[in-house]
């Protein structure tokens, strides 16, 4: 039986998936979305071209293959049209090879309206959410009260859309007007028009089918491990399961049924948002890294904060994805230095530990292994045999410390740069 691999981010998102999903679409019949929502931004880069995907799979610019947006994914219907229109001007045909999940459910006109009043009511202690109505949706599912795909198909659906605001009508009344939600609605029923155009499936039989049918699957993940609503730095994650595990629910696949898990990780580490970030740099070095690797997030362009990798973290995700090769990405940003650090200890109170504690107000100070810089550009190697030596040394320092091999690295944000280990 061939089994559904799986590709997820294994720091606070943003480690190359959209890259990595596209350069190994070409071995797959299938890509399916498996959670997340328009919180993601995806990038894709080739021929000049550079493109960032927020609901869509990142398999769609592969005419072959099938997209699928499965039924854990959280859908903006005004923001996926207006996704479909740019791939469109591209000259790409989704309606030919994207499939939405009928249990998909939706981020209604008022989610983002109650994400935005969330973040100011908690003031300092902001989450530092995207803004796109992620919590809202998932609550309303996880509260039995959101809206499926499936339910636009159904005659009441304006009825039932009614129901599910009424009972915010309170926090509601007060807002409203000041984010226009009468208009955000009539943009909404209007893009629902876009969503019909596409097939609804049940996924969960259809993705199974495929299985039988031995055809190739790789499950797209979105965010990253350390933002999963149960294993993140909680409150500060999403809203959703990032792990392995969310690709069994939110696609309707047996555990039995997943092969490989690809990780993806950054050679340092990037987030956006508020919560802990133990290796944080705030000096010349995390400017740097900013400043080279253009961090500023895909989605809302919010500065990305930056630190040196963190092992202690990345042996953690190991662990609860079951991790069977990473992708390491954007080590071609530290080129230059003379000399890359990775954490691979804490000392919490005094005492060394390899654990994330449990309280996240507590102070991590992160202890360091000091590499030497590789001082060459990695950024046109394209073959193993030629990478630095230096380079090869951090490789294997890596994979000796998380026990998992190294199986790719991405040298440069394009399709083509791309070095199989
Ligand atoms: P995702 O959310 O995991 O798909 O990642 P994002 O697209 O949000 O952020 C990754 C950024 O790094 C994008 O701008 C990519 O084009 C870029 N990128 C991906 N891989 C590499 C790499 O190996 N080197 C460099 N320099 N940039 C990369
Ligand atoms: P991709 O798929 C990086 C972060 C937000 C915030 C927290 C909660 O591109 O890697 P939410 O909007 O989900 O309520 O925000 O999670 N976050 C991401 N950070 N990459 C992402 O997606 C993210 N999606 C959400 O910045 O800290
Ligand atoms: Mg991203």
């Amino acid at each position: 039986m061939i089994k559904v691999n799986v590709l997820l981010g294994l720091q606070w998102g943003d480690e190359g998936k959209g890259k990595g999903v596209d350069v190994l679409t070409p071995d797959y019949d299938v890509v399916a979305r498996f959670q997340g929502g328009p919180n993601a931004g995806h990038s894709l880069e080739f021929n000049g071209m550079k493109h960032v995907l927020h609901l869509i799979p990142s398999g769609i610019f592969h005419e072959q293959c099938i997209n699928i947006i499965g039924n854990g994914v959280v859908i903006d219907p005004v923001i996926f049209k207006k996704e479909i229109e740019g791939l469109r001007a591209l000259g790409v045909k989704p309606e030919k090879n994207l499939k939405i999940s009928r249990k998909a459910h939706m981020i209604l006109p008022f989610h983002p309206l109650l994400d935005a009043v969330s973040e100011t009511l908690k003031g300092e202690q902001k989450i530092g959410s995207t803004l796109k109505g992620i919590a809202p949706a998932y609550r309303d599912k996880a509260g039995r009260d959101g809206l499926r795909v499936g339910d636009i198909e159904l005659n009441d659906f304006k009825a039932r859309y009614l129901a599910a605001r009424k009972q915010y009508d309170s926090v509601l009344s007060s807002v409203s007007d000041t984010y226009n939600l009468t208009e955000r609605e009539e943009i909404f029923f209007k893009a629902l028009d876009t969503l019909r155009e596409f097939e609804f499936i049940d996924s969960e039989y259809e993705v199974n089918e495929l299985i039988d049918n031995n055809k190739r699957i790789l499950a797209e993940g979105a965010q990253g491990t350390l933002l999963d609503i149960d294993f993140g730095s909680y409150p500060f994650v999403t809203s959703s399961n990032t792990i392995c595990g969310g690709a069994c629910t939110g696609l309707g696949i047996a555990p039995h049924r997943l092969g490989e898990v690809i990780g993806i990780a950054k050679a340092y580490c990037t987030r956006v948002g508020a919560g802990p970030f133990p290796t944080e740099l705030f000096d010349d070095m995390g400017q740097k890294l900013r400043e080279y690797g253009r961090e500023f997030g895909s989605t809302t362009g919010r500065p990305r904060r930056c630190g040196w990798l963190d092992l202690v973290a990345l042996k953690y995700v190991v662990m609860l994805n079951g991790v069977t090769q990473i992708i390491l990405t954007k080590a071609d940003v530290m080129d230059t230095f003379d000399e890359v650090k990775v954490c691979t200890k804490y000392i919490v109170n005094g005492k060394e530990t390899e654990r994330i504690p449990f309280d996240i107000t507590t102070k991590i100070e992160p202890v360091y292994k000091t590499i030497p810089g590789w001082k060459t550009s990695l950024s046109d190697v394209r073959k193993k045999e030629d990478m630095p030596k230096a380079f090869m040394e951090y490789v294997k320092f890596i994979e000796d410390f998380v026990k998992v091999p190294v199986s790719f690295v991405s040298v440069g944000p394009d399709r083509a740069e791309t070095v199989k280990m």
